[in-house]
């Protein structure tokens, strides 16, 4: 399947030092295709303008928003349109998410957030400690899993928020989250879920999810960057958002503010086109369910190929739950005995290929697996475009890089 998907990325032709450039970096954001870099350059050619005119650009940037909410609400599995906003990232949005929420609840009550989180679904929340509002901590096992004993003991008739991702963009951990819906439902708080490592690689379903905010970022599948929020239907309309009183102030309009990105948001319409295209069905929704089990198998095998190969290299450990498992994002992070990760970078940046080093923001989990010390972790991620030759040329440069 591979060949007709890297040629729709023009990034992929790019040599570096002499070879074919590979992107092991896609967790922190993959490549993009020549139908995302056309739908956004089609907007600034021909319809650039701002929504709710009379005149024909401005009805074309109506037209825009709107698919575009329709095209992610099929990603996502949702009701309609109108359970999806759109923000300036995952990070923006999700601030204004949780500052909302918090101004509903009292001082004394909890939200319950974990250490294996991205910052970016824990600050929003640690923030509202100044409001009096209890934060606690669900603990994490060295095995990259949650520990869900201490989740059941953390939570209460007290916990008003259940903040926690689908997937883990350091460990590839993918959270039992029907368990964790059980218990925020028991308890009668609000689930809000982090599925930006989730959905590029996953077939995500916020109904049967049954969450009530989902978040995600459309540069991580292969779009633009901009920010998506689930809501589910209602819940953001009861909300006390930032907002100005000119603006639209029922979903999905109620968070956002100011004018959208209109052309990245073509670019997002068009991300979703292209996961579809990888798919069979007859409508948008039945693609993406095709296009996303062809996805996992292809990501899996590439990603055990990898595991493996470094599993079995002298001095490297690797983390995360085995790749066995069948729910797993394909994203391996490992440490080399008395090679600092950025060190490990540098060698594979000098062999073209593109990895990260540190804590990508996952630190909580870094500290608690105390590796701050040694410089956090490498990782590298599988994505849609990446083969079988770039996962043995990696473990053979890594080869080379243990063997001194
Ligand atoms: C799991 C996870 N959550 C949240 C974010 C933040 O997303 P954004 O950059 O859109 O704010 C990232 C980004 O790396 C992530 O990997």
């Amino acid at each position: 399947m591979n060949d007709p998907i890297r040629h729709q990325f023009p990034s992929l032709k790019r040599m570096v030092h002499g070879r074919p450039i590979v992107h092991f970096d896609g967790p922190a954001g993959t490549q993009v295709p020549q139908s995302v870099i056309d739908a956004i350059v089609n907007v600034y050619t021909h319809s650039n303008a701002n929504s709710h005119g009379q005149f024909v650009t401005a009805h074309e940037t109506d037209l825009l928003l709107n698919r575009c909410r329709t095209q992610v609400a099929a990603l996502l599995g949702a009701e309609g349109p109108e359970t999806i906003s759109f923000g300036a990232n995952m990070t923006t949005l999700n601030f204004s998410l949780a500052n909302a929420i918090a101004r509903t609840l009292q001082p004394g009550d909890e939200i319950l957030i974990t250490q294996l989180d991205h910052e970016a679904n824990r600050g929003p929340w640690l923030n509202q400690r100044r409001h009096g509002i209890i934060v606690r901590e669900v603990g994490l096992e060295e095995d990259g899993n949650i520990d869900y004993a201490d989740l059941e003991k953390k939570i209460s008739e007290r916990t008003r928020v259940v903040a926690i991702g689908l997937a883990s963009n350091i460990f590839g951990t993918v959270n039992e989250i029907d368990r964790v819906r059980q218990l925020a439902y028991e308890a009668g708080a609000l689930l809000v879920v982090d599925a930006v490592h989730y959905v590029p690689h996953l077939l995500t379903d916020v109904q049967d999810i049954d969450c009530d905010f989902l978040l995600c970022s459309a540069y991580k599948f292969y779009g633009p960057h901009v920010g998506l929020l689930y809501s589910r239907p209602g819940a953001l309309d009861s909300l006390n958002t930032d907002r100005l009183r000119v603006q639209t102030q029922r979903a999905p309009n109620r968070i956002e503010t100011g004018t959208q990105n209109h052309a990245a948001l073509a670019g997002v319409s068009a991300a979703v086109d292209f996961l579809a295209s990888l798919g069979q069905g007859n409508t948008t929704r039945e693609k993406i369910i095709d296009a996303m089990s062809i996805i996992q198998k292809h990501e899996r095998g590439l990603a055990q190929k990898l595991y493996l190969g470094l599993r079995d290299l002298d001095g490297v450990e690797v983390y995360g739950p085995p790749l066995k498992e069948e729910h797993r994002a394909p994203t391996i992070s490992f440490t080399i005995d008395n090679i600092r990760p950025d060190a490990v970078c540098k060698f594979l940046a000098d062999h073209s290929i593109c990895a990260w080093d540190g804590h990508f923001y996952a630190k909580r989990a870094v500290e608690v697996m105390d590796l701050m010390e040694v410089g956090g972790v490498t990782r590298m991620g599988i994505a849609v475009y990446n083969t079988e030759a770039e996962v043995d040329y990696a473990i053979a440069t890594l080869q080379k890089l243990v063997a001194g």
